[in-house]
């Protein structure tokens, strides 16, 4: 170990490796954006308005709201030979792998940093569409002239209803940054030397997936559907924590007391849930989340409540993953242009306690 090298806890817990001037939490918990609170501008903004001011650092006014607007719905579509290889993915393709590889191959057009991110994150929607489909053997959806949210709703559930699609948009802007998290570290670490920004994509794409990280909401829907009562629910967090395992959609490395972005979705599924006449579900989740915190004091995080909330969208929980992917992409562009604009090579060190002075 090199000389004045300094020991961290493990998985970097609470350790700060760099500045951002992207995202943080406030003083009172409050997940912030370029310090906005996130909750806020899903209450009041678009997700255009709000992906332009995590990429760019500020709000847009009306002419570039229209051109970054008009900027993805141009570049949302996938040429001739992307829909080939979708077609060459075998049945059974979780969605998310199949974003990962296509992204890493599909023909981007070559220009500034901002516009081939951009372009990525414009396109995911069509491809978790178009590839779940072909992987089902179903029809692609023609396009949709709308919003962001209201076409990407479109593309997962064929609706063009839009009070689902202004719900959806709520869940898409609190899914889309969240600082130093696991998939946007990989991406900062890949960026850091000096690899492109579809290779720095990549990376995130592949870390997101875990059950840790942004594979939790699908998980959670698992054994979300199997509880029909409040003391089902209650018997299941016993069953787990007797048995030491985790329950996903609970806890997070920052809240240890409440995820605002879950408890903001909560008040939203609560409506949701009186529309969709399914209270009952709702009164089950609540149950749960009170349960895990009277037995262990840990708090929902935002996948725990979002998983309810995409089933009662009637989103298939094989878009779940990659959800949280479309809409994080804009985070990922930001962190690319910030970690390039001041770069050092992220290389840490390690402390070395393996055998020495074997031959062989
Ligand atoms: C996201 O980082 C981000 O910002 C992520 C995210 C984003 O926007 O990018 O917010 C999105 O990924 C949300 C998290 C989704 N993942 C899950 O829901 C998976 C389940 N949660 C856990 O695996 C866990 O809570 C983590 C990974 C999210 C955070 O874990 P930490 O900070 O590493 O803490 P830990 O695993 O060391 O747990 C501390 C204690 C342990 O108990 P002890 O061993 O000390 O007795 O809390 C327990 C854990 O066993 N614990 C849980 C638990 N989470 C923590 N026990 C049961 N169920 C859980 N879910």
């Amino acid at each position: 170990m090199e000389q004045g090298a300094i020991e961290v806890p493990k998985g970097l817990d609470k350790v700060i490796v760099d500045k951002t001037s992207i995202a943080s939490t406030d003083n009172e918990g409050h997940l912030i954006y370029r310090g906005y609170r996130a909750v806020d501008l899903a209450e009041k903004c678009s997700f255009e308005k709000t992906a332009y001011l995590v990429t760019y650092g500020r709000m847009p006014d009306g002419s570039e709201l229209k051109e970054f607007s008009d900027f993805l719905a141009s570049n949302s579509e996938v040429d001739d030979n992307t829909e080939k290889i979708m077609q060459l993915m075998p049945r059974g393709t979780k969605v998310i792998d199949l974003i990962r590889s296509v992204v890493s191959l599909m023909p981007l057009r070559e220009r500034s940093d901002d516009k081939v991110l951009l372009e990525i994150a414009a396109k995911i929607p069509r491809i978790s569409s178009d590839g779940y489909r072909i992987i089902n053997g179903m029809q692609v959806l023609k396009d949709l002239n709308a919003t962001y949210a209201e076409r990407f709703y479109y593309l997962l559930t064929g609706s063009d209803d839009k009070e689902s699609a202004r719900y959806f948009e709520k869940l898409l802007i609190l899914y889309m940054e969240h600082e130093f998290n696991a998939s946007t570290f990989a991406l900062r670490v890949t960026a850091s030397t000096l690899a492109d920004p579809r290779a720095s994509v990549t990376s995130a794409l592949a870390a997101i997936k875990g059950p840790l990280h942004g594979g939790a909401n699908a998980e959670v829907l698992n054994y979300m559907l199997r509880m029909k009562s409040a003391d089902e629910a209650v018997k299941f967090v016993d069953d787990k924590l007797a048995k030491k395992e985790k329950i996903m959609g609970f806890g997070h490395r920052i809240y240890k007391k409440l995820d605002p972005r879950a408890q903001f979705v909560k008040a939203q599924l609560k409506e949701l849930a009186r529309i969709k006449n399914s209270e009952g579900l709702y009164e089950v989740s609540t149950a749960l989340e009170k349960e895990m915190w009277d037995r262990k004091q840990i708090p929902a995080n935002l996948d725990f409540y979002a998983a309810i909330y995409m089933y009662l969208l009637g989103i298939d929980e094989s878009f779940y993953t990659p959800i949280f992917a479309a809409s994080r992409s804009f985070g990922w562009a930001a962190h690319y242009l910030e970690q390039v604009s001041d770069n050092k090579l992220i290389r840490p060190d390690s402390k070395y306690v393996g055998p020495e002075g074997l031959s062989p």
